[in-house]
């Protein structure tokens, strides 16, 4: 509709007719701009919808990634239903997902990962979102390894935000200087440093005792100390000889050497809190996956003044990947389902992957974007994701969804927690444990 303004030259009249005619005018613009008003409503409300979003990002760092998540989708006009459920590693929330999903009342998308998106696609209750993949080119624009992840029989049903390297150790500068250690590179070092923080009255390693965080500490050791290929062998592929061999009980040794140097609260405590005992140098070293670095960035602490980030003790050429990623569940409000495909498309955009994942700790998952504004921990895990794809080292993370199903990760999980928990076992009953975990399908 064109609207078009009364004549303006009847303004330069004079006398009483003047100022009817201004009244009329002023009439008309108040009608327009009343116009102008209702149809920008209309239009900015018309496809509103509500996403109600599950995710478990509770932390500092993790509060302020989720924080990005919601401004943008309230930057497209619709609304954000938070659907927090605290407890890291998502086991909590899995467990009442479950339960929503089975009442049919799913959120419009959760925080899923890894294989688990597989488990949730065969329900038959994930949203086929390949419009929005197609029409934004993701193919393009993911690495393989990820986007395959993200499809189910050939479409996309998720949509990715990040990658988390898992296989870090972080150091308090503070610490490590009044101990006089120098930040160890492989497990040898690891507890000469231990030992040293120790003497100086040092927390050596901060721990959280939840079976998620048992599982990660697990997971960083059998990498270390067996390399890459054991790694796939005992812990992607579930190869029964790599299970029961001679490394599988180094590493478990190894692993319960680490316990003896953490501190008698360590039982249930969250891995935040651990990170927060770093952060104040009331401890030395923490082995955990790079939402981490998003405390200490929460804190106002820069790595290489305030905190060290390297590869935990072995793992410098290799790379355990937790992608997170939410998976879109069927619904049938179709202002709703809008809102949705808004937020898978604003999840791949370059600028949500840049202040989400400055944020959380991780690198972007979205190819080729610039790093200009990441740390130097960031820019090593970006350039060390690229030069693992290479050579081999890049291996999912187990202890974090990425490589095999959950009900045999759940468990393992249970048996790894249960050899670091109970003193009374021995490294042998632990090593048939386990492998008789890596059975259960
Ligand atoms: C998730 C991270 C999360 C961490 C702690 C990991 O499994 O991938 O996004 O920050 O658990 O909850």
């Amino acid at each position: 509709m064109a609207i078009s303004p009364p004549r303006t030259s009847t303004l330069a009249q004079r006398g009483p007719k003047r100022e009817t005619l201004l009244k009329a005018i002023q009439m008309f613009q108040r009608s327009i701009l009343a116009t102008a008003a209702v149809l920008a409503f209309t239009a900015t409300t018309a496809h509103a919808g509500e996403v109600e979003v599950l995710h478990y990002w509770t932390s500092g760092g993790e509060a302020k990634s989720a924080a990005a998540l919601k401004a943008t989708l309230q930057g497209k006009g619709h609304t954000w239903k938070d659907f927090a459920v605290a407890g890291g590693g998502g086991d909590n929330a899995m467990t009442v997902l479950k339960s929503r999903v089975v009442s049919g009342n799913a959120p419009a998308a959760a925080q899923i990962k890894g294989p688990a998106l597989q488990e949730w696609a065969a329900e038959g209750v994930l949203a086929n979102i390949d419009d929005v993949a197609k029409a934004e080119k993701w193919d393009s624009l993911l690495p393989p390894v990820v986007a395959n992840v993200m499809k189910y029989k050939g479409n996309y049903i998720a949509a990715p935000v990040n990658v988390h390297r898992v296989n870090w150790l972080w150091a308090s500068n503070a610490a490590f200087k009044k101990a006089g250690a120098k930040v160890p590179t492989n497990w040898d070092e690891f507890f000469v440093a231990a030992e040293a923080l120790k003497k100086a009255g040092i927390i050596p390693v901060a721990h959280g005792g939840q079976n998620w965080q048992d599982f990660t500490t697990f997971e960083s050791v059998a990498l270390g100390v067996g390399g890459a290929d054991f790694y796939k062998k005992a812990l992607v592929q579930l190869d029964q000889t790599a299970l029961t061999g001679a490394t599988m009980t180094k590493v478990l040794d190894t692993f319960k050497k680490v316990k003896t140097y953490t501190d008698k609260n360590a039982p249930g405590r969250d891995w935040n809190l651990a990170t927060a005992m770093v952060i104040k140098g009331e401890a030395g070293m923490q082995l955990m996956g790079d939402w981490a670095k998003g405390e200490f960035v929460a804190a106002g602490k820069k790595p290489g003044t305030d905190f060290s980030c390297v590869a935990a003790p072995g793992t410098a050429k290799s790379f355990t990947f937790n992608v997170d990623s939410f998976a879109m569940f069927k619904l049938k409000n179709e202002d709703n389902v809008k809102a949705q495909k808004d937020l898978a498309s604003a999840i791949m955009s370059n600028d949500f992957q840049e202040v989400f994942n400055l944020n959380k700790g991780s690198i972007p998952v979205r190819l080729n974007m610039n790093l200009a504004k990441f740390d130097d921990c960031a820019k090593l895990s970006s350039n060390d994701f690229v030069a693992t794809a290479k050579n081999g080292g890049l291996v999912p993370s187990v202890a974090h969804g990425m490589a095999i199903g959950s009900a045999t990760s759940g468990a393992i999980q249970d048996a790894v927690s249960q050899f670091w928990n109970d003193d009374k076992m021995s490294t042998k009953d632990a090593q048939a444990k386990i492998a008789s975990a890596a059975k259960v399908k």
